[in-house]
């Protein structure tokens, strides 16, 4: 099954490439043939879902950092609490907003004394179940991309593990729910702020109509979300852009046929500092990719439409036309999921916690 729906997609490469005429529909229908749009089959075939399979779980499991209410609720009230900040000011909700779609909208984001990073806050929705954390891959997972931020100058720029410690245990309510949560340690330290907030981070899943299609709802989906579809993968898309998450699942050259129109972030490179890795960047998932704009790494592009564009000219040496562009667009919105409103809504800090101490240090 998985190798008929390779080679179906390199074959639609492969023929795609040679020319700009309109892919060949992969199976014709007596219905597309009556009309004069080249409309494709009105169903799917399921082998070509199989690529894209399972849908979103509501839960990214981890076995080694197993989810319990308690954790969730102090992974909360970390994920939103400042202390965790030189400045007081910036928590993770401030580049992730969880109330609009997990990132900050922002060309790239603004941290500790407003300084501003070099690449664009992806979203925390659905993360967790990314093969890999960051642009470059560098944490390889939630809960180690978690201890990041708070260390980095540029971000929350905490001095150290032992600030951050520090600060959290002059609140008992932490003191407390740590020892709860972590009944063999007891202890406040960086490995379990950062699985606590993890844990929570494991339930941000935003199910759409997309998942509802792939389990099977045939009408879940609109003829022409039907025909966006097709035409992603006809177009050569899923080459890098496939499974639960639409990406999410493997590093990729960014210009892979064409050069990209910038290398001033050599992407996994920066990181392994292997020549092979120039401009090398994990695929993004494209799950809510409606609602994340500005696009790309560097947030450089501000329209979906144009990233589609780029994405065709740079990966797959092919200009697409306007329509082919529209009808992708189209799909990709069936991505957008919904934010689980009743975990993330209206978040109080629990009246325990005292006010963080003044911002501005
Ligand atoms: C100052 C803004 C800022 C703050 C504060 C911040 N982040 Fe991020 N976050 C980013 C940026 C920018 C990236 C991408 C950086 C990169 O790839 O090198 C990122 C990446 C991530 C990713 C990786 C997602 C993916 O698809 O690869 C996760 C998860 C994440 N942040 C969670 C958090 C958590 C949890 C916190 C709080 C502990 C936090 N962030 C604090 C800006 C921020
Ligand atoms: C050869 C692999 C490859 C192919 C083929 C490919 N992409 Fe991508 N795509 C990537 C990589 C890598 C990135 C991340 C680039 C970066 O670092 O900013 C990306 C980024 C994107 C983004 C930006 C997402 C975001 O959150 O910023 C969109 C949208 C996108 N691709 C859509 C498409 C579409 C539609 C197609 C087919 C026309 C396509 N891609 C084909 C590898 C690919």
């Amino acid at each position: 099954m998985k190798r008929a729906v390779l080679t179906f997609v390199l074959l639609a490469v492969a023929c795609e490439k040679k020319s700009t005429e309109p892919a060949p529909a992969p199976a014709a229908s007596p219905s597309a043939a009556a009309s004069a749009a080249p409309a494709p089959p009105a169903e799917i075939d399921d082998a070509l879902l199989a690529a894209f399979k399972p849908a979103l779980p509501a839960v990214f499991e981890n076995k080694d950092n197993p989810l319990t209410e308690d954790k969730i609720t102090l992974g909360r009230a970390l994920y939103y609490e400042t202390r965790l900040s030189a400045s007081n000011k910036i928590s993770c909700n401030t580049c992730h907003h969880l109330d609009v779609d997990g990132a900050d909208q922002r060309k790239s984001s603004i941290g500790h004394k407003d300084q501003e990073g070099k690449r664009n806050s992806p979203s925390v929705y659905n993360a967790a179940g990314h093969f890999v954390q960051f642009w470059d891959g560098r944490a390889k997972d939630v809960e180690e991309q978690a201890k990041g931020p708070i260390l980095n100058p540029i971000e929350m720029a905490m001095q150290d593990e032992k600030s951050v410690v520090a600060e959290l245990t002059r609140v008992k309510w932490y003191r407390d729910q740590f020892a709860k949560v972590f009944p063999e340690s007891k202890a406040i330290t960086i490995d379990n702020i950062a699985k606590a907030i993890a844990a929570f981070e494991r339930k941000l899943s935003t199910p759409s109509r997309w998942d509802k299609f792939l389990n099977g709802d045939k009408s879940a989906l609109t003829a022409d979300e039907k025909a966006g579809f097709q035409k992603f993968v006809a177009t050569g898309c899923t080459a890098c852009h496939m499974g639960t998450y639409v990406g999410g699942s493997m590093y990729q050259k960014l210009g892979l046929v064409k050069p990209w129109t910038s290398d001033k972030d050599l992407g996994r490179f920066e990181h392994t500092k292997n020549e092979a890795d120039k401009m090398f960047f994990k695929v993004p998932s494209l799950r809510n990719v409606e609602k994340t704009a500005p696009y790309f790494h560097d947030g450089s592009v501000a329209t979906l439409e144009e990233a589609v564009r780029l994405m065709g000219r740079h990966q797959l040496g092919r200009e697409l036309p306007d329509a082919d562009i529209k009808s992708i667009v189209t799909f990709l919105k069936t991505l957008t999921g919904e934010i689980p409103k009743d975990y993330v809504a209206e978040y109080k800090v629990p009246a325990e916690i005292p006010p963080a101490p003044k911002p501005g240090k």
